[in-house]
């Protein structure tokens, strides 16, 4: 599960680094990628795509983690990036990814932001409305450019049967729906922009997906479409994008999917669409985030209070929590974890891993086996690398954590620790002084 062996003391490594050194050298909570596992993973997708030989580009969903390094990482493994925000892109142009190879999503992307990714030169704008159509109309047609787009459709997809963080149902915030007829209005005006240049289509019908049925059905979908389009307007996409949401394992009875099975099933299936419709083959996009980053990363805590209740339950506090892991708060997520420095004691005790948030729901995880620690042992909880970092938060005015990059025996600081100063640096005191005398 995740990333990690053990050394000959006994201690978690990763990267070949001791897991216990870095909480030594770099204090906790911590975050801990392993660069190899997330080479690995970029290095899956796209060597099937290859394989199989079919044209596709694989972004990655940089919301999954987003920081310099990770973005120039990305870039040496030659996958796109995915970007939702100002924010985000400016991430990535900060760490002098090509704006060429960054697609721009988002439900309310403002005029500003827009504008930015249109200056820049941004690969491509994935449309979600037509309020946003129209925005790039104008923005076109005042900086005399033609902006390269893709439309998002809800494919109307309800997984009822899996675990999906859903987002391909007709009730849904993102994109236009088929069933109004939405989809085939925005492509007409689409096309009928000279300042709009029409690559593709998207959908992404949800995250931590693990049956590749729910990607088939949404790519017939798309090629229902595409095959009523082409009748209809005489239009063929150039680029289908599937989005991303590839599952993976956060537990040891969580299933693991294999990217190299996931993926030629979806080339299959878009070439058999393709043959069926008589269709020209696109080129295949998709966006994995979690499934690059998840399992690489590992969160190193330092233990600290105990709290135990015989017969109820055994609290075993550490020095991070909701705040550097919202999952488990939020979404009821489930981990596993290790004392990092005791790998070769029995476990003999069964404790619930609580954060230190004044908020009784910041557990981290509830009742997991572990050997008899004490304070200052290492708590290491696994698969803690999508969506950690990047929803982690000030509550109770908690520092964000460091964050550090570890590969073949090195370790590089690659976000560095917040500091209370860093807390405090945007306020501004109260104008008025005012004193009250009782
Ligand atoms: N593309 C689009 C349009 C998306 O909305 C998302 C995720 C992705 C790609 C990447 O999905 P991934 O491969 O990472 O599953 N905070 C939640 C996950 C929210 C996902 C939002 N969209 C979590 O911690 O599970």
């Amino acid at each position: 599960l995740g990333s990690g062996n053990m050394n000959s003391e006994g201690h978690l490594e990763i990267g070949d680094v001791d897991t216990v050194d870095l909480a030594k050298e770099f204090g906790t909570p911590l975050y801990v990628y392993d660069v190899a596992k997330i080479r690995e993973q970029a290095t899956a997708y796209l060597s099937t795509f290859k394989k199989r030989n079919v044209t596709a580009k694989v972004a990655y969903a940089s919301k999954a983690f987003s920081c310099i390094a990770m973005v120039q990482l990305m870039q040496q493994e030659g996958l796109h990036l995915d970007v939702v925000s100002g924010g985000e892109l400016f991430t990535a142009l900060q760490a002098g990814f090509p704006a060429t190879h960054i697609h721009f999503h988002g439900n309310n992307k403002s005029i500003e932001e827009l504008t930015a990714a249109v200056e820049e030169g941004v690969g491509s704008i994935v449309v979600d409305n037509f309020y946003e159509l129209d925005c790039l109309k104008s923005i076109g047609e005042s900086l005399n450019r033609v902006i390269p787009i893709q439309l998002r459709i809800t494919p109307g997809i309800e997984a009822h049967t899996h675990e999906y963080i859903l987002t391909g149902q007709e009730d849904s915030k993102f994109g236009f729906d088929l069933i109004s007829k939405q989809a085939d209005q925005a492509l007409h005006e689409a096309l009928s922009s000279s300042y709009i240049d029409m690559m593709g289509i998207h959908c992404h019908i949800g995250s931590q997906i693990f049956e590749s049925d729910g990607f088939v059905m949404a790519i017939r979908k798309i090629f229902d479409l595409l095959e009523d389009w082409s009748e209809s307007f005489g239009y063929e996409a150039r680029v289908v994008n599937l989005g991303g949401g590839f599952g993976i394992a956060y537990t040891t009875n969580d299933k693991k999917i294999s990217i190299e099975e996931m993926m030629n099933v979806v080339v299959d299936e878009v070439q058999d669409q393709v043959a069926e419709k008589s269709l020209a083959m696109p080129e295949i996009w998709i966006e994995p985030g979690r499934s690059i980053v998840g399992e690489a990363g590992t969160t190193l805590y330092t233990v600290g209070s105990e709290k135990r209740i015989p017969g109820v339950r055994n609290y075993l506090a550490v020095d991070g929590g909701m705040t550097d892991n919202l999952r488990p708060a939020l979404y009821q997520a489930k981990y596993e974890a290790v004392i990092a420095n005791r790998l070769s004691q029995k476990n003999t005790q069964t404790v619930s891993i609580a954060g230190k948030c004044c908020e009784s729901g910041d557990m981290l995880i509830q009742e997991v086996s572990l050997p008899k620690t004490s304070q200052g042992d290492i708590l290491a909880m696994f698969c803690t690398g999508a969506y950690g970092y990047s929803m982690a938060n000030n509550y109770n005015r908690l520092p964000r954590p460091a964050v550090v990059f570890v590969e073949e025996g090195e370790a590089q600081l690659v976000v560095e620790r917040e500091t209370y100063r860093d807390l405090v640096h945007l306020d501004r005191p109260l104008k008025k002084t005012v004193v009250t005398s009782f």
